[in-house]
């Protein structure tokens, strides 16, 4: 038997930064994210020719640390692995892998989804969920599209909302593996950065009113909102010890550039994960001008992304 998934990379506007001490991985603020529908992950799960275990991931055979997260991640969530481990795991990210664009949220989802119908387990958004987020917590968020939360309760749901025009527009400023994980830097972050307990009172303030912007379709508000709590996650994390410091000269040097959109009355919005790289939410008839104004500041890498209705899906 062979199934193959498909699932879509998330962006948060509200970030999951921080979990609580609880087995089912639950996060200390809600969260809210847009799923995208230019970056994605397909996985392919099936029986293994010679009985053996391999995980291929964008044609490398992966070994090594990589490889035991996986196997502990299948052997703890899916029984029938464990009683019988033999399995050929195909990956391919749609997406620059590990630099902060959330290609092991699109991957477990992808993972998740097909081993489910793979060992013809529950397939309900909630029940795929649960399991995916031990992998990667982001992930949970990639099962479904548009808006989404995931609130501290655990619960994740669709926020119904319009999302036909906005997009993102990512400017790539590294495309390498994150110095740090952000499983690691969030566990550092927890335990040493002295603003952390103001952080989140603020980020839960910042998605209940994230929340009614939505209701109210207040494109201002979102993409404030957005931003101001992407500058507040970092600048937290940059208190831990040793700090963290995702950000570089050149992600700096972005978010200039945007500020200097938004005196120009364009609607663009920076937000910035566990990486380098700017994602700008915007309009798409901002697009234009925006494309414009970073390819005059010599910003020719650029990824763009509509928002998709749907998160994973089975391809066959
Ligand atoms: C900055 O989901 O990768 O992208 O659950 O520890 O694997 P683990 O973390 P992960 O963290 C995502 C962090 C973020 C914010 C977000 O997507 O909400």
């Amino acid at each position: 038997m062979k199934v193959t998934a498909k699932a879509p990379i998330n962006i948060a506007l509200i970030k999951y930064w921080g979990k609580q001490p609880s087995a089912d991985i639950k996060p200390y603020n809600d969260s809210i994210s847009l799923t995208l529908d230019a970056l994605y992950t397909i996985t392919t799960v099936e029986t293994h020719p010679e009985g053996l275990f391999s995980y291929r991931l964008n044609d490398r055979l992966i070994l090594g640390n990589d490889l035991t997260r996986i196997w502990y991640f299948l052997q703890t969530y899916f029984p029938k692995f464990k009683a019988n481990p033999s399995l050929k795991i195909t990956a391919k990210n749609h997406v620059p892998t590990a630099a902060g664009l959330a290609s092991s949220a699109s991957g477990f989802a992808a993972l998740t989804l097909a081993l489910a119908r793979y060992y013809k387990m529950s397939e309900t958004p909630e029940d795929l969920a649960k399991i995916a987020k031990q992998g990667s917590g982001s992930s949970a968020r990639s099962f479904y599209g548009g808006y989404v939360s995931w609130k501290t309760d655990g619960t994740i749901a669709k926020i119904p909302g319009d999302t036909d025009t906005l997009c993102f527009v990512i400017v790539l400023v590294d495309a390498n593996e994150k110095y740090l994980s952000s499983r690691e830097a969030m566990k550092r972050t927890v335990a040493t950065a002295h603003s952390y307990h103001t952080y989140v009172k603020e980020s839960q303030k910042k998605a209940l009113n994230m929340e009614k912007a939505i209701a109210d379709n207040d494109f201002s508000t979102i993409g404030r909102l957005t931003e101001t709590h992407a500058r507040h996650m970092h600048e937290t994390m940059s208190s831990a010890m040793p700090p963290i410091q995702y950000l570089t000269n050149e992600s700096r040097k972005v978010l200039d550039v945007v500020a200097k959109m938004q005196d120009q009355g364009i609607k663009a919005y920076a937000t910035m994960d566990a990486g380098s790289n700017v994602k700008i939410l915007t309009k798409t008839n901002h697009l234009d001008d925006i494309q414009t104004f970073l390819h005059n500041h010599g910003y020719r890498d650029l990824i763009l992304s509509k928002i998709s209705n749907k998160g994973a899906e089975i391809l066959e």
